[in-house]
């Protein structure tokens, strides 16, 4: 079904350091990319799998390719170019920290305070990119008006589909993901569907549309 298409997946969060011993990271645990990942390469296709710090097994017939912070991230989806598709499932950090070399110490002035950065965008930048994939599908996770801030954000990030995530309940590090698939010609919703489940469904609707 995808013999000779390379996908592009991005998974897990990312951890930003703020020293050498603490970072910034969040509650991604990966599982629904990893999914996917697996679900494509199922079908055939060939899979680079850009996996933030996650303890998950790789799925059989993946390349992957660990990174642990948006910008180790971001360098490895533009290496792992060209590609049909891109599926960015990772929740990437917005900020990163201007980290401090030495561990910082507890002091006698108080708690420091943390300089954030902007992160890049990886999913817009690419989106925008000449060598942007024939299909590009980002991935959001609300807690409410799931559909009306997807297709803001389908806009935003230029990308070909949203696949929105209701988190509000136990989404994240749960088994079990309820979606909608945000697109110009409209909005398709699921039911609540194991995350394996919505990852061979997905497979197979992204093999349709490089069909
Ligand atoms: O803006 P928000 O983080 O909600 O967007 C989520 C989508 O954008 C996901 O597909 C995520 O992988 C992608 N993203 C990204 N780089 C960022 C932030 C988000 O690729 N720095």
């Amino acid at each position: 079904m995808l013999a000779g298409r390379h996908i592009i997946v991005t998974a897990g969060p990312t951890h930003e350091p703020i020293d050498p011993v603490r970072y910034i990271a969040n509650r991604s645990s990966g599982k629904q990319g990893f999914a996917i990942a697996g679900a494509l390469a199922a079908r055939g296709a060939q899979v680079t799998l850009v996996a933030g710090p996650v303890m998950l097994p790789t799925p059989p017939g993946v390349d992957r390719v660990d990174v642990e912070t948006a910008l180790e991230m971001s360098e490895a989806v533009d290496a792992a170019l060209p590609a049909d598709a891109a599926v960015m499932v990772a929740a990437v950090a917005d900020w990163r920290v201007a980290p401090s070399a030495q561990k910082i110490k507890k002091g006698t002035s108080g708690p420091p305070v943390l300089r954030l950065v902007e992160n890049p965008d990886i999913l817009a930048t690419l989106a925008r990119d000449p060598r942007r994939p024939r299909l590009v599908v980002g991935f959001a996770a609300e807690t409410e008006h799931v559909v009306d801030h997807a297709r803001a954000k389908l806009a935003r990030k230029g990308s070909d589909w949203i696949v929105a995530n209701d988190v509000s309940g136990d989404v994240m590090g749960g088994d079990a993901n309820s979606i909608h698939i945000v697109s110009v010609d409209g909005v398709e919703s699921w039911e609540r569907l194991p995350k394996d489940e919505v990852a061979a469904r997905l497979a197979d609707r992204i093999a349709a549309a490089l069909a």
